[in-house]
């Protein structure tokens, strides 16, 4: 870490020892490097990714109104208990987990996670999980008149409304429940795409097509590991996603290929994003911003440490920093 981003953690982290009221005041001096998703500037280009970023947890270490955006854990329209345990086994740089989109449901988040980031000041991406079309429906439908800043659909669930497969991997049944959605609300909509398909182009134009606002990708990669002792799978669910930094060069492959095929959507890349350098790889991919996920599951300053590495970064790239400024991309 460099001397400039050490001295910004510290800064950080005084901030956050004073009264919440001033934080967004301090912060807003402190981002050179702005950038603007689907109409919407953020401070920097760097959130959260969902299911990553916990306010009780990471709150302490840093002020969360210095990201670009925290995005929220998935919300449903009720309560979710998640998967059994084991639900995560380690794998080579990176992880399999299989939380299960665990969650205490709309209402709940209506009523406690939305109110408090948002009077830390926070911009904040609400993340919709559904297992049928009309789940989606309900909490966005409930979303739409509340501070959320952006909504972002998690089209990877399992969905009843399509056998059990994720909307996501069917261009056709993710352009119908993404015109249904966009009936329903104003917010800027983004879509997250799966990363489990073999042509991430027809979804991404399906769900721009049918009023999406921008795209984000990449979710999970669908995979295992096995206990060599008991020859069975590690994780009770069998299967989970797969994060970190070993689906970096897939996910910078997927982001590259949409920018080629869209060139005027939005993007917000995931994937494997530990650093400043890798947050700057996305951007010279097309991207207009990244979220960070399983970085911050070992060590919760990453997304913010990620974002100062980044600001430095940008400082000898003022063509990009413009770009980004001005809602354009590199590509
Ligand atoms: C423990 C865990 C929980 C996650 N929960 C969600 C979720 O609720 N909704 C969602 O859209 N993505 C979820 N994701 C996917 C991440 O947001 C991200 O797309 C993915 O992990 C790839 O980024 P990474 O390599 O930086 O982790 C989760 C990932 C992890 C590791």
């Amino acid at each position: 870490m460099g001397k400039a981003v050490k001295i910004r953690m510290e800064k950080t982290k005084m901030t956050r020892s004073k009264e919440h009221t001033s934080m967004n005041e301090l912060d807003l001096h402190k981002w050179r490097y702005q950038t603007v998703v689907a109409g919407v500037r953020w401070k920097n280009p760097v959130g959260t990714a969902s299911g990553t970023f916990q306010l009780d947890a990471c709150g302490d270490y840093y002020d969360v109104s210095g990201l670009g955006a925290i995005c929220t854990k998935g919300v449903s329209p009720v309560p979710w208990e998640g998967n059994p345990g084991p639900r995560t086994a380690e794998s080579p740089a990176g992880m399999v987990n299989a939380v299960g989109l665990q969650n205490p449901g709309v209402d709940h988040y209506l009523v406690d996670e939305l109110p408090r980031l948002k009077r830390l000041g926070a911009m904040v991406i609400t993340n919709v999980a559904g297992h049928s079309d009309d789940d989606y429906a309900q909490v966005v439908g409930k979303l739409a008149d509340s501070d959320a800043d952006m909504l972002e659909i998690n089209v990877s669930c399992p969905n009843v409304s399509h056998g059990g497969m994720s909307v996501g991997t069917d261009p056709v049944a993710l352009g119908r429940l993404i015109a249904r959605l966009r009936k329903l609300t104003d917010k800027p909509m983004i879509v997250k795409l799966t990363p489990n398909v073999t042509d991430i182009v027809a979804p991404a134009r399906a769900a721009v097509e049918s009023g999406a606002d921008a795209l984000s990708l990449i979710n999970t990669l669908v995979g295992m590991r096995i206990d060599i002792v008991t020859g069975e799978p590690i994780i009770a669910n069998t299967t989970g996603g797969v994060s970190g930094p070993a689906i970096l060069p897939i996910a910078l492959g997927f982001v590259w290929r949409v920018r080629q095929a869209l060139p005027q959507v939005p993007i917000i890349g995931i994937g494997g994003i530990d650093s400043g350098e890798k947050a700057l790889e996305y951007l010279y991919a097309g991207a207009n911003a990244v979220e960070v996920g399983a970085a911050a599951l070992s060590d919760p300053t990453a997304p913010m440490r990620v974002a100062c590495e980044l600001d430095e970064l940008l400082e000898t790239r003022p063509e990009l920093a413009r770009c980004l400024a001005e809602g354009r991309t590199w590509r």
